[in-house]
């Protein structure tokens, strides 16, 4: 099997592309190198080609025949797109739309499409499941719902199969220390987190303390990387029964408050962890906690990572001898 892995250089998308090399799978990893990194692509070829340019991805394609494409290219921080919305409708809309021609030209009709959390806005239930109403508070939300009723529309218009996996806070690193999760500049909680552990003098500035939750911080669900290759895989065979647009919510059911993270840090990296209140971030729901039911029923996909500190613990392995 050969898939197509956009924005496999990467954090999630390297993860993936190293589950695909360890299944027996083949995967091309097409990448703008725009806040990927080159070294992150160890298990599969890099083609350097961009979703705004439609000729970079038939060089692409002309590497196939692919059995998939699997979709990580995007523009993905909350706080950056309310202040740079045209980048994010251009990147993750345009683009997308871009790849999705390039596929019907070059014949592939199956994606597993990375969508978000971000696109059910302030929850009206504990847990969110797939019912839940779809009213994105920030345009990253908003710039991935719309694909994915591009994808509803192309499935019933041209028989695409597609499966959107809504993430909700991926987290950790490949257990072996090989690859991890490095942005510059970072904005995400746990690298930051464990850059304060290690001392660096950069204090964790925690957004806000007067959320409407138990301790004033937000609450997410922290699910681990791998957690999320596997069901990209799981969603592979799925696609293969099932026609149509299909879309599961990925995350560990289980939500922990900022303050919790920072307290399972420090017993994890031993360290005590600096950190200041700071005003709100624009964009920020104040909880996102998953109902991961349908995905365990519909994909068979069963997370490994349960625990916070699991999940910690692989993060600080990177974090501690980064290899990029
Ligand atoms: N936070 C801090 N200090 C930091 C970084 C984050 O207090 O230095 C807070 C944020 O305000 C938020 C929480 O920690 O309350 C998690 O923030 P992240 O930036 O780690 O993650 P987000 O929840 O903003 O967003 C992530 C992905 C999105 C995805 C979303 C889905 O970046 O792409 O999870 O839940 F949509």
């Amino acid at each position: 099997m050969r898939i197509l892995v956009c924005g496999g250089a990467g954090y999630i998308g390297s993860h993936m592309a190293k589950w695909l090399g360890a299944h027996g799978a083949e995967a091309v990893v097409l990448d703008n190198l725009s806040t990927g990194h080159r070294e992150a692509v160890r298990f599969g070829r890099l083609i350097e080609a961009d979703l705004l340019d439609p000729a970079s991805l038939d060089t692409a394609f002309a590497l196939g025949p692919f059995d998939a494409v699997m979709h990580f290219c995007a523009r993905s921080l909350v706080g950056e797109s309310v202040q740079k919305p045209y980048d994010y409708y251009d990147n993750n809309v345009v683009g997308t739309l871009n790849l999705l021609r390039a596929m019907q030209r070059h014949g592939v009709g199956k994606i597993v499409f990375s969508s978000t959390a971000a696109i059910f806005g302030e929850p009206v239930s504990a847990r969110i499941n797939e019912t839940h109403p779809k009213t994105p508070i920030n345009p990253y939300g908003a710039s991935k719902l719309m694909v994915e009723r591009v994808l509803a529309d192309a499935g019933a218009a041209y028989g695409l199969r597609s499966v959107c996996l809504r993430y909700f806070n991926a987290a950790g690193a490949s257990p072996d220390g090989d690859i991890g999760e490095a942005h510059t500049p970072e904005t995400h909680l746990i690298p930051n987190v464990l850059r304060a552990a290690l001392g660096n003098g950069e204090r964790l500035k925690v957004f806000g303390d007067d959320w409407p939750t138990p301790d004033g911080t937000c609450v997410r669900d922290y699910i681990h990387v791998d957690d999320l290759a596997q069901a990209h895989w799981q969603a592979l065979a799925y696609m293969e029964t099932h026609a149509g647009a299909h879309a599961f919510n990925l995350g560990n059911g289980q939500g922990f408050s900022v303050r919790e993270v920072i307290t399972a840090a420090e017993a994890v990296s031993g360290h005590e962890i600096p950190w200041d209140i700071a005003p709100r971030r624009a964009g920020d729901p104040a909880v996102l906690v998953a109902s991961n039911d349908l995905a365990r029923r519909e994909l068979g996909w069963t997370p490994r990572y349960t625990s916070l500190p699991e999940i910690i613990e692989t993060a600080w392995r990177w974090h501690c001898a980064p290899t990029f």
